[in-house]
Protein backbone atom coordinates (compact mmCIF):
# COMPACT_ATOMS: atom_id res chain seq x y z
CA UNK A 1 0.00 0.00 0.00
CA UNK A 2 2.98 2.63 0.47
CA UNK A 3 3.36 3.41 -3.04
CA UNK A 4 -0.11 4.72 -2.85
CA UNK A 5 -1.61 8.00 -1.80
CA UNK A 6 -4.72 6.76 0.75
CA UNK A 7 -7.22 9.22 2.11
CA UNK A 8 -7.39 9.50 5.92
CA UNK A 9 -10.13 9.46 8.13
CA UNK A 10 -8.95 12.18 10.73
CA UNK A 11 -7.95 14.39 8.01
CA UNK A 12 -11.31 13.87 5.80
CA UNK A 13 -13.18 15.23 9.61
CA UNK A 14 -10.93 18.35 9.92
CA UNK A 15 -12.29 22.04 9.16
CA UNK A 16 -10.47 25.16 9.42
CA UNK A 17 -12.77 27.94 10.60
CA UNK A 18 -10.71 30.68 8.50
CA UNK A 19 -9.90 28.34 5.28
CA UNK A 20 -9.48 30.31 2.25
CA UNK A 21 -9.87 27.75 -0.36
CA UNK A 22 -7.35 28.21 -3.19
CA UNK A 23 -8.85 29.53 -6.89
CA UNK A 24 -7.06 27.40 -9.64
CA UNK A 25 -8.04 28.86 -13.18
CA UNK A 26 -6.68 27.16 -16.26
CA UNK A 27 -7.38 23.63 -14.16
CA UNK A 28 -6.48 20.90 -16.62
CA UNK A 29 -3.56 22.12 -18.34
CA UNK A 30 -2.28 19.07 -20.86
CA UNK A 31 0.99 17.93 -22.18
CA UNK A 32 1.56 17.27 -25.60
CA UNK A 33 1.68 13.26 -24.92
CA UNK A 34 -1.72 13.51 -22.28
CA UNK A 35 -3.05 15.27 -25.34
CA UNK A 36 -2.61 12.30 -27.99
CA UNK A 37 -3.20 9.76 -24.95
CA UNK A 38 -6.23 8.39 -26.46
CA UNK A 39 -5.89 8.55 -30.60
CA UNK A 40 -7.85 5.77 -31.39
CA UNK A 41 -9.07 4.70 -27.87
CA UNK A 42 -12.63 5.13 -26.58
CA UNK A 43 -13.87 5.72 -22.92
CA UNK A 44 -17.13 5.28 -20.31
CA UNK A 45 -17.82 6.90 -17.31
CA UNK A 46 -20.27 5.34 -15.15
CA UNK A 47 -21.55 7.85 -12.87
CA UNK A 48 -23.63 7.17 -9.49
CA UNK A 49 -25.03 9.56 -6.70
CA UNK A 50 -25.94 12.82 -6.33
CA UNK A 51 -25.91 16.03 -9.22
CA UNK A 52 -22.80 16.86 -8.14
CA UNK A 53 -21.58 13.37 -8.95
CA UNK A 54 -23.35 14.30 -12.21
CA UNK A 55 -21.16 17.54 -12.98
CA UNK A 56 -18.27 15.59 -12.01
CA UNK A 57 -18.93 12.80 -14.64
CA UNK A 58 -19.40 15.49 -17.10
CA UNK A 59 -16.34 17.04 -16.08
CA UNK A 60 -14.54 13.78 -16.48
CA UNK A 61 -15.53 12.90 -19.89
CA UNK A 62 -14.33 16.12 -21.07
CA UNK A 63 -10.98 15.81 -19.72
CA UNK A 64 -10.82 12.11 -21.40
CA UNK A 65 -11.81 14.16 -24.44
CA UNK A 66 -9.34 16.40 -24.31
CA UNK A 67 -6.95 13.79 -24.39
CA UNK A 68 -8.14 12.50 -27.62
CA UNK A 69 -10.64 9.61 -26.10
CA UNK A 70 -13.96 9.23 -27.65
CA UNK A 71 -17.34 8.29 -26.09
CA UNK A 72 -18.00 4.45 -26.28
CA UNK A 73 -21.84 3.98 -26.44
CA UNK A 74 -21.28 0.33 -25.71
CA UNK A 75 -18.77 -0.89 -22.34
CA UNK A 76 -17.63 -3.68 -24.62
CA UNK A 77 -15.91 -0.91 -26.78
CA UNK A 78 -14.70 0.99 -24.23
CA UNK A 79 -10.66 1.20 -23.76
CA UNK A 80 -11.35 2.76 -20.13
CA UNK A 81 -14.56 2.75 -18.14
CA UNK A 82 -14.27 4.85 -14.92
CA UNK A 83 -16.68 4.57 -12.08
CA UNK A 84 -18.11 7.81 -10.30
CA UNK A 85 -19.08 6.26 -7.18
CA UNK A 86 -21.57 7.14 -4.38
CA UNK A 87 -21.06 6.18 -0.59
CA UNK A 88 -24.61 8.16 0.81
CA UNK A 89 -26.30 4.14 1.79
CA UNK A 90 -24.68 0.86 2.35
CA UNK A 91 -26.78 -0.14 -0.80
CA UNK A 92 -25.22 2.70 -3.35
CA UNK A 93 -22.10 0.96 -2.43
CA UNK A 94 -23.14 -2.54 -2.95
CA UNK A 95 -24.27 -1.68 -6.19
CA UNK A 96 -20.67 -0.27 -7.41
CA UNK A 97 -19.03 -3.59 -5.92
CA UNK A 98 -21.14 -5.57 -8.17
CA UNK A 99 -20.33 -3.49 -11.29
CA UNK A 100 -17.08 -4.24 -10.80
CA UNK A 101 -17.48 -7.65 -9.94
CA UNK A 102 -19.66 -8.23 -13.45
CA UNK A 103 -17.14 -5.78 -15.44
CA UNK A 104 -14.48 -8.93 -14.75
CA UNK A 105 -15.74 -10.30 -17.88
CA UNK A 106 -14.97 -7.41 -20.01
CA UNK A 107 -11.23 -7.12 -18.87
CA UNK A 108 -11.14 -10.35 -19.63
CA UNK A 109 -11.71 -10.52 -23.09
CA UNK A 110 -10.10 -7.13 -23.07
CA UNK A 111 -6.69 -7.37 -20.73
CA UNK A 112 -5.85 -3.73 -22.01
CA UNK A 113 -9.19 -2.19 -20.93
CA UNK A 114 -8.38 -0.02 -17.99
CA UNK A 115 -11.17 0.23 -15.09
CA UNK A 116 -10.98 3.67 -12.81
CA UNK A 117 -12.56 4.31 -10.04
CA UNK A 118 -13.34 7.61 -8.46
CA UNK A 119 -15.50 9.78 -6.40
CA UNK A 120 -16.93 9.16 -3.03
CA UNK A 121 -16.40 5.53 -2.09
CA UNK A 122 -12.54 5.37 -2.61
CA UNK A 123 -12.67 8.84 -0.22
CA UNK A 124 -13.19 6.48 2.58
CA UNK A 125 -9.85 5.26 3.80
CA UNK A 126 -11.01 1.94 4.76
CA UNK A 127 -13.14 0.88 1.25
CA UNK A 128 -10.24 2.13 -0.61
CA UNK A 129 -8.31 -0.34 1.39
CA UNK A 130 -10.49 -2.79 0.50
CA UNK A 131 -10.80 -2.06 -2.92
CA UNK A 132 -6.79 -2.07 -3.57
CA UNK A 133 -6.72 -5.34 -1.87
CA UNK A 134 -10.34 -7.72 -3.12
CA UNK A 135 -10.58 -5.72 -6.89
CA UNK A 136 -7.09 -6.48 -8.31
CA UNK A 137 -9.05 -5.32 -11.61
CA UNK A 138 -9.53 -1.77 -10.84
CA UNK A 139 -5.65 0.06 -11.82
CA UNK A 140 -6.83 3.96 -11.39
CA UNK A 141 -8.33 5.34 -8.35
CA UNK A 142 -8.35 8.93 -7.70
CA UNK A 143 -10.54 11.04 -5.48
CA UNK A 144 -13.26 13.95 -5.45
CA UNK A 145 -10.09 16.41 -5.07
CA UNK A 146 -8.37 15.50 -7.76
CA UNK A 147 -10.07 15.02 -10.74
CA UNK A 148 -7.66 16.99 -12.45
CA UNK A 149 -4.60 14.37 -11.59
CA UNK A 150 -6.61 11.80 -13.92
CA UNK A 151 -4.57 12.77 -17.46
CA UNK A 152 -1.19 11.90 -15.22
CA UNK A 153 -2.67 9.07 -13.03
CA UNK A 154 -3.93 7.58 -16.39
CA UNK A 155 -0.52 8.63 -18.20
CA UNK A 156 1.16 6.29 -15.92
CA UNK A 157 -1.19 3.36 -15.66
CA UNK A 158 -0.76 3.27 -19.49
CA UNK A 159 3.25 3.82 -18.87
CA UNK A 160 4.01 1.69 -16.31
CA UNK A 161 1.15 -0.93 -16.72
CA UNK A 162 0.71 -0.54 -12.75
CA UNK A 163 -1.86 0.52 -10.52
CA UNK A 164 -1.90 4.19 -9.36
CA UNK A 165 -4.28 5.40 -6.70
CA UNK A 166 -4.28 8.86 -5.21
CA UNK A 167 -6.99 10.10 -3.13
CA UNK A 168 -6.77 13.33 -0.98
CA UNK A 169 -8.14 14.04 2.28
CA UNK A 170 -7.83 17.88 2.15
CA UNK A 171 -9.99 20.84 2.84
CA UNK A 172 -10.25 21.82 -0.98
CA UNK A 173 -9.77 23.94 -3.55
CA UNK A 174 -11.73 25.28 -6.38
CA UNK A 175 -11.31 24.42 -9.99
CA UNK A 176 -12.33 27.05 -12.20
CA UNK A 177 -12.18 26.51 -16.45
CA UNK A 178 -12.62 22.85 -16.52
CA UNK A 179 -13.61 21.04 -19.96
CA UNK A 180 -16.79 19.35 -19.78
CA UNK A 181 -18.94 17.08 -22.18
CA UNK A 182 -22.46 18.14 -21.25
CA UNK A 183 -25.50 15.92 -20.70
CA UNK A 184 -27.59 18.13 -22.00
CA UNK A 185 -27.94 21.06 -24.28
CA UNK A 186 -30.77 22.74 -23.43
CA UNK A 187 -29.94 22.22 -19.78
CA UNK A 188 -27.24 22.27 -17.34
CA UNK A 189 -25.76 21.98 -13.69
CA UNK A 190 -23.57 24.50 -12.40
CA UNK A 191 -22.07 23.50 -9.51
CA UNK A 192 -21.62 27.30 -7.16
CA UNK A 193 -19.89 25.42 -3.87
CA UNK A 194 -18.70 22.27 -3.09
CA UNK A 195 -17.68 20.32 0.14
CA UNK A 196 -20.37 20.31 2.99
CA UNK A 197 -19.59 21.84 6.89
CA UNK A 198 -22.87 20.72 8.24
CA UNK A 199 -21.92 17.42 9.50
CA UNK A 200 -24.89 15.91 10.21
CA UNK A 201 -24.30 12.85 12.30
CA UNK A 202 -25.58 10.21 9.71
CA UNK A 203 -24.22 11.82 6.40
CA UNK A 204 -20.48 10.46 5.07
CA UNK A 205 -20.37 14.03 3.03
CA UNK A 206 -18.74 16.32 4.62
CA UNK A 207 -16.12 13.26 4.78
CA UNK A 208 -15.56 12.40 1.05
CA UNK A 209 -16.05 16.12 -0.05
CA UNK A 210 -14.08 18.57 2.35
CA UNK A 211 -14.94 21.88 3.72
CA UNK A 212 -17.34 23.80 2.08
CA UNK A 213 -15.90 26.56 -0.40
CA UNK A 214 -18.03 28.70 -2.62
CA UNK A 215 -17.07 29.89 -6.06
CA UNK A 216 -17.08 33.62 -6.75
CA UNK A 217 -20.51 35.26 -7.66
CA UNK A 218 -18.15 36.45 -10.95
CA UNK A 219 -17.33 32.80 -12.31
CA UNK A 220 -20.42 31.68 -11.54
CA UNK A 221 -22.53 33.90 -13.68
CA UNK A 222 -19.51 33.46 -16.35
CA UNK A 223 -20.30 30.15 -16.77
CA UNK A 224 -24.33 30.94 -16.43
CA UNK A 225 -23.50 33.58 -19.24
CA UNK A 226 -21.83 31.43 -21.88
CA UNK A 227 -24.72 28.61 -21.65
CA UNK A 228 -26.99 31.23 -22.22
CA UNK A 229 -25.71 32.31 -25.01
CA UNK A 230 -25.49 28.14 -26.57
CA UNK A 231 -28.99 28.70 -25.86
CA UNK A 232 -29.39 26.79 -22.56
CA UNK A 233 -32.49 26.96 -21.18
CA UNK A 234 -32.39 26.12 -17.69
CA UNK A 235 -29.81 25.88 -15.20
CA UNK A 236 -29.50 24.27 -11.86
CA UNK A 237 -27.28 25.83 -9.02
CA UNK A 238 -25.58 22.96 -7.53
CA UNK A 239 -24.28 22.70 -3.72
CA UNK A 240 -24.83 20.63 -0.60
CA UNK A 241 -26.32 23.28 0.99
CA UNK A 242 -26.97 25.91 -1.46
CA UNK A 243 -28.23 28.44 1.05
CA UNK A 244 -24.94 28.62 3.18
CA UNK A 245 -23.65 29.82 0.26
CA UNK A 246 -20.66 32.63 -0.02
CA UNK A 247 -20.72 32.30 3.87
CA UNK A 248 -16.44 30.99 3.51
CA UNK A 249 -15.78 33.93 1.00
CA UNK A 250 -16.76 37.06 3.28
CA UNK A 251 -17.93 39.03 0.25
CA UNK A 252 -21.01 40.11 1.88
CA UNK A 253 -23.19 38.34 -0.24
CA UNK A 254 -25.95 35.29 0.11
CA UNK A 255 -27.93 33.00 -1.85
CA UNK A 256 -30.18 35.05 -1.76
CA UNK A 257 -27.93 37.85 -3.72
CA UNK A 258 -26.67 35.02 -5.80
CA UNK A 259 -30.21 34.05 -7.19
CA UNK A 260 -31.28 37.73 -7.80
CA UNK A 261 -28.18 37.80 -10.13
CA UNK A 262 -28.65 35.04 -11.72
CA UNK A 263 -32.20 36.06 -12.61
CA UNK A 264 -30.74 38.84 -14.28
CA UNK A 265 -28.93 37.05 -16.48
CA UNK A 266 -32.56 36.39 -18.50
CA UNK A 267 -31.88 32.71 -18.43
CA UNK A 268 -35.49 30.75 -19.01
CA UNK A 269 -35.10 28.98 -16.06
CA UNK A 270 -33.32 28.68 -13.05
CA UNK A 271 -33.46 25.74 -10.08
CA UNK A 272 -31.12 25.22 -7.11
CA UNK A 273 -30.42 22.20 -5.00
CA UNK A 274 -30.14 21.47 -1.89
CA UNK A 275 -31.66 23.95 0.58
CA UNK A 276 -31.53 23.12 4.37
CA UNK A 277 -33.88 24.04 6.12
CA UNK A 278 -31.82 25.65 8.57
CA UNK A 279 -30.31 29.47 7.06
CA UNK A 280 -33.18 29.80 4.41
CA UNK A 281 -33.92 33.43 4.73
CA UNK A 282 -36.41 35.78 3.55
CA UNK A 283 -34.21 37.05 0.67
CA UNK A 284 -34.20 33.54 -0.74
CA UNK A 285 -38.33 32.98 -0.10
CA UNK A 286 -39.19 36.91 -1.71
CA UNK A 287 -36.44 36.61 -4.76
CA UNK A 288 -38.10 33.44 -5.81
CA UNK A 289 -41.62 34.59 -5.77
CA UNK A 290 -40.39 37.85 -7.51
CA UNK A 291 -39.02 36.64 -10.53
CA UNK A 292 -40.29 34.61 -13.37
CA UNK A 293 -37.23 32.90 -13.69
CA UNK A 294 -37.01 31.60 -10.72
CA UNK A 295 -38.55 28.13 -10.54
CA UNK A 296 -41.34 27.61 -7.38
CA UNK A 297 -39.44 23.71 -6.68
CA UNK A 298 -38.12 23.90 -3.33
CA UNK A 299 -36.40 20.61 -2.28
CA UNK A 300 -36.78 20.95 1.62
CA UNK A 301 -35.40 18.03 3.55
CA UNK A 302 -37.16 17.04 6.70
CA UNK A 303 -35.54 14.01 7.50
CA UNK A 304 -37.40 13.60 11.01
CA UNK A 305 -40.61 15.21 12.21
CA UNK A 306 -39.52 14.55 15.61
CA UNK A 307 -37.21 16.96 17.75
CA UNK A 308 -35.23 14.64 19.28
CA UNK A 309 -33.77 12.47 16.75
CA UNK A 310 -33.70 15.99 14.93
CA UNK A 311 -30.88 16.92 17.54
CA UNK A 312 -29.38 13.52 17.59
CA UNK A 313 -28.95 14.04 13.72
CA UNK A 314 -27.31 17.43 13.99
CA UNK A 315 -29.58 19.26 12.26
CA UNK A 316 -29.90 22.31 13.61
CA UNK A 317 -33.49 22.92 13.47
CA UNK A 318 -37.08 21.75 15.09
CA UNK A 319 -40.09 20.61 13.61
CA UNK A 320 -41.75 23.85 15.01
CA UNK A 321 -38.78 25.71 12.78
CA UNK A 322 -39.36 23.47 9.48
CA UNK A 323 -43.06 23.38 9.89
CA UNK A 324 -43.09 27.93 9.65
CA UNK A 325 -40.90 27.53 7.11
CA UNK A 326 -42.84 25.54 5.22
CA UNK A 327 -45.77 27.11 5.48
CA UNK A 328 -43.73 31.07 5.08
CA UNK A 329 -42.66 29.10 1.36
CA UNK A 330 -46.12 27.96 0.70
CA UNK A 331 -48.14 30.92 1.13
CA UNK A 332 -45.31 33.64 -0.32
CA UNK A 333 -44.49 31.81 -3.28
CA UNK A 334 -47.37 31.17 -5.71
CA UNK A 335 -48.31 27.46 -6.89
CA UNK A 336 -44.91 26.09 -5.78
CA UNK A 337 -44.10 22.64 -5.05
CA UNK A 338 -42.51 21.16 -2.02
CA UNK A 339 -40.54 18.00 -2.12
CA UNK A 340 -38.24 16.65 0.80
CA UNK A 341 -35.97 13.73 1.89
CA UNK A 342 -37.18 11.57 5.01
CA UNK A 343 -34.38 8.79 7.03
CA UNK A 344 -36.82 6.44 9.06
CA UNK A 345 -35.08 3.68 11.63
CA UNK A 346 -32.50 6.66 12.91
CA UNK A 347 -30.66 4.26 15.81
CA UNK A 348 -33.45 3.61 18.85
CA UNK A 349 -36.15 5.85 16.82
CA UNK A 350 -39.40 5.00 18.52
CA UNK A 351 -42.67 4.21 17.06
CA UNK A 352 -44.08 7.48 18.39
CA UNK A 353 -40.59 9.62 17.49
CA UNK A 354 -41.87 8.07 13.73
CA UNK A 355 -45.63 9.03 14.17
CA UNK A 356 -44.05 12.45 14.76
CA UNK A 357 -42.55 12.43 10.79
CA UNK A 358 -45.81 10.98 9.62
CA UNK A 359 -47.53 13.79 11.16
CA UNK A 360 -45.34 16.11 9.96
CA UNK A 361 -46.18 14.09 6.24
CA UNK A 362 -49.77 14.78 6.82
CA UNK A 363 -49.30 18.59 7.12
CA UNK A 364 -46.88 19.40 4.23
CA UNK A 365 -48.54 17.19 1.76
CA UNK A 366 -45.60 17.54 0.00
CA UNK A 367 -45.18 16.91 -3.98
CA UNK A 368 -42.36 14.86 -3.86
CA UNK A 369 -40.49 12.99 -1.59
CA UNK A 370 -36.49 10.45 -1.28
CA UNK A 371 -37.25 8.37 1.46
CA UNK A 372 -34.22 5.79 3.00
CA UNK A 373 -33.80 3.89 6.04
CA UNK A 374 -30.99 5.03 8.01
CA UNK A 375 -27.97 3.54 6.72
CA UNK A 376 -24.70 2.96 8.82
CA UNK A 377 -21.71 5.29 7.95
CA UNK A 378 -18.27 4.55 9.09
CA UNK A 379 -16.50 6.98 10.83
CA UNK A 380 -19.95 9.10 11.18
CA UNK A 381 -21.25 10.00 14.90
CA UNK A 382 -24.53 8.19 14.24
CA UNK A 383 -22.66 4.84 13.38
CA UNK A 384 -21.42 4.69 16.34
CA UNK A 385 -24.37 4.36 18.29
CA UNK A 386 -26.02 1.71 19.59
CA UNK A 387 -29.85 0.51 17.35
CA UNK A 388 -32.33 -1.65 19.07
CA UNK A 389 -34.59 -1.15 16.40
CA UNK A 390 -34.63 -4.27 13.97
CA UNK A 391 -34.16 -3.92 10.08
CA UNK A 392 -37.71 -5.34 9.81
CA UNK A 393 -39.37 -2.96 11.96
CA UNK A 394 -37.54 0.07 9.88
CA UNK A 395 -38.37 -1.62 6.51
CA UNK A 396 -42.01 -1.85 8.50
CA UNK A 397 -42.31 2.22 9.07
CA UNK A 398 -40.45 3.18 5.38
CA UNK A 399 -43.33 1.33 3.75
CA UNK A 400 -45.95 3.09 5.67
CA UNK A 401 -44.59 6.27 5.07
CA UNK A 402 -44.09 5.51 0.97
CA UNK A 403 -47.94 4.90 1.08
CA UNK A 404 -48.83 8.11 2.76
CA UNK A 405 -46.10 10.12 0.82
CA UNK A 406 -47.05 8.38 -2.94
CA UNK A 407 -50.85 9.31 -1.67
CA UNK A 408 -49.71 13.02 -1.35
CA UNK A 409 -47.83 12.98 -4.82
CA UNK A 410 -50.82 11.69 -6.58
CA UNK A 411 -52.94 14.08 -5.08
CA UNK A 412 -51.39 16.75 -5.44
CA UNK A 413 -50.44 15.26 -9.50
CA UNK A 414 -54.00 15.30 -10.05
CA UNK A 415 -54.88 18.81 -9.15
CA UNK A 416 -52.52 20.06 -11.94
CA UNK A 417 -55.45 18.15 -14.10
CA UNK A 418 -57.03 20.27 -16.84
CA UNK A 419 -54.55 23.17 -16.59
CA UNK A 420 -52.26 24.32 -19.33
CA UNK A 421 -48.38 24.56 -17.90
CA UNK A 422 -45.36 25.55 -19.45
CA UNK A 423 -42.82 22.45 -20.15
CA UNK A 424 -39.51 22.35 -21.31
CA UNK A 425 -39.13 19.66 -23.73
CA UNK A 426 -36.44 16.93 -22.82
CA UNK A 427 -36.69 14.65 -25.31
CA UNK A 428 -38.48 11.42 -26.57
CA UNK A 429 -40.87 10.06 -23.79
CA UNK A 430 -39.58 6.77 -21.39
CA UNK A 431 -43.25 5.96 -21.08
CA UNK A 432 -44.15 5.77 -24.48
CA UNK A 433 -42.22 6.46 -27.83
CA UNK A 434 -45.06 8.09 -29.16
CA UNK A 435 -44.83 11.29 -26.98
CA UNK A 436 -42.36 13.19 -25.84
CA UNK A 437 -41.43 14.65 -21.89
CA UNK A 438 -40.43 17.20 -20.12
CA UNK A 439 -40.59 19.43 -16.99
CA UNK A 440 -43.36 21.71 -15.67
CA UNK A 441 -41.48 25.03 -13.54
CA UNK A 442 -42.49 23.33 -10.41
CA UNK A 443 -40.48 20.24 -11.36
CA UNK A 444 -43.57 17.84 -12.22
CA UNK A 445 -42.54 15.50 -15.57
CA UNK A 446 -45.20 15.12 -18.09
CA UNK A 447 -45.89 12.77 -20.83
CA UNK A 448 -47.62 14.68 -23.77
CA UNK A 449 -48.58 13.96 -27.20
CA UNK A 450 -47.53 16.54 -29.97
CA UNK A 451 -47.34 18.18 -32.95
CA UNK A 452 -45.07 20.37 -32.78
CA UNK A 453 -41.93 20.02 -30.46
CA UNK A 454 -38.45 20.00 -30.02
CA UNK A 455 -35.51 19.09 -27.46
CA UNK A 456 -34.94 22.57 -25.94
CA UNK A 457 -38.58 24.36 -26.55
CA UNK A 458 -40.85 25.75 -23.87
CA UNK A 459 -44.03 24.50 -25.18
CA UNK A 460 -47.58 24.38 -23.43
CA UNK A 461 -49.12 21.07 -22.40
CA UNK A 462 -53.01 20.71 -20.98
CA UNK A 463 -52.69 18.14 -18.21
CA UNK A 464 -55.16 15.24 -18.60
CA UNK A 465 -53.95 13.07 -16.09
CA UNK A 466 -52.12 12.78 -12.68
CA UNK A 467 -50.58 9.56 -11.68
CA UNK A 468 -48.26 9.30 -8.52
CA UNK A 469 -45.11 10.20 -10.33
CA UNK A 470 -45.89 12.14 -13.52
CA UNK A 471 -48.39 14.12 -15.80
CA UNK A 472 -50.11 13.32 -19.12
CA UNK A 473 -51.03 15.52 -21.04
CA UNK A 474 -51.63 17.32 -25.12
CA UNK A 475 -49.39 20.17 -26.31
CA UNK A 476 -51.69 23.22 -26.84
CA UNK A 477 -50.68 26.09 -28.76
CA UNK A 478 -50.93 29.83 -27.09
CA UNK A 479 -48.90 31.28 -30.09
CA UNK A 480 -46.04 32.42 -27.23
CA UNK A 481 -44.56 29.41 -27.34
CA UNK A 482 -40.56 29.78 -27.04
CA UNK A 483 -39.02 27.59 -29.81
CA UNK A 484 -35.75 29.47 -30.42
N1 LIG B 1 -27.05 17.99 1.36
C1 LIG B 1 -28.32 17.43 1.27
C2 LIG B 1 -28.37 15.94 1.35
C3 LIG B 1 -27.53 15.12 0.45
S1 LIG B 1 -27.67 13.41 0.74
C4 LIG B 1 -29.14 17.96 2.44
O1 LIG B 1 -28.63 18.23 3.49
O2 LIG B 1 -30.32 18.04 2.27
C5 LIG B 1 -29.33 13.08 0.22
C6 LIG B 1 -30.17 12.44 1.25
O3 LIG B 1 -29.69 11.16 1.57
C7 LIG B 1 -30.25 13.14 2.58
O4 LIG B 1 -31.12 14.22 2.57
C8 LIG B 1 -30.71 12.04 3.50
O5 LIG B 1 -32.11 11.96 3.54
C9 LIG B 1 -30.17 10.79 2.84
N2 LIG B 1 -29.06 10.24 3.63
C10 LIG B 1 -27.86 10.79 3.86
N3 LIG B 1 -27.12 9.99 4.65
C11 LIG B 1 -27.88 8.90 4.91
C12 LIG B 1 -27.68 7.71 5.68
N4 LIG B 1 -26.54 7.50 6.35
N5 LIG B 1 -28.69 6.80 5.73
C13 LIG B 1 -29.84 7.01 5.08
N6 LIG B 1 -30.08 8.10 4.34
C14 LIG B 1 -29.13 9.05 4.25
FE1 LIG C 1 -24.98 15.56 4.61
FE2 LIG C 1 -26.12 17.21 6.30
FE3 LIG C 1 -24.20 18.09 4.66
FE4 LIG C 1 -26.60 17.44 3.70
S1 LIG C 1 -26.15 19.08 5.14
S2 LIG C 1 -24.61 16.85 2.86
S3 LIG C 1 -27.20 15.73 4.99
S4 LIG C 1 -23.96 16.64 6.32
FE1 LIG D 1 -23.19 10.33 -2.96
FE2 LIG D 1 -21.00 11.73 -2.75
FE3 LIG D 1 -23.18 12.84 -3.72
S1 LIG D 1 -21.76 10.29 -1.27
S2 LIG D 1 -24.81 11.77 -2.66
S3 LIG D 1 -22.06 11.19 -4.64
S4 LIG D 1 -21.64 13.85 -2.49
Amino acid sequence: MNEYKLPSAKEARFRRKTYKAPIIYDSVLLTESQKQLGVNLKYHVLTYGCQANVRDGEVISGILENMSYTFAEKLSDADIIILNTCAIRENAEKRVLGVIGSLKAYKRLKPDMIIGLCGCIPQQEEMVKMIIEKYPIVELIFGTHNITSLPKLLENVINTKKRNVEVLSVLGCIYEDLPSVRQFEHKAFVNIMDGCDKFCTYCIVPYTRGQQRSRKLEDILKEVNELKSKGYKEITLLGQNVNAYGKDLDQGYTFGDLLEKVSDTGIKRVRFTTSHPWEFDDKMIDIIAERENLMPFIHLPLQSGNDEILKLMGRRYTSKQYKELHDKIKSKIKNVSISTDIIVGFPNETEEQFLDTMKMVEHCQYDNAYSFVFSARAETPAARMKDTVSITEKKERLQRLNKRLGYYSKLNNQKWVGQIVEVLVDGVSKKNPAFMSGYTPQQKLVNFSYDNAEIGDIIYVEITQGMKNSLNGVQVHLGKENHE
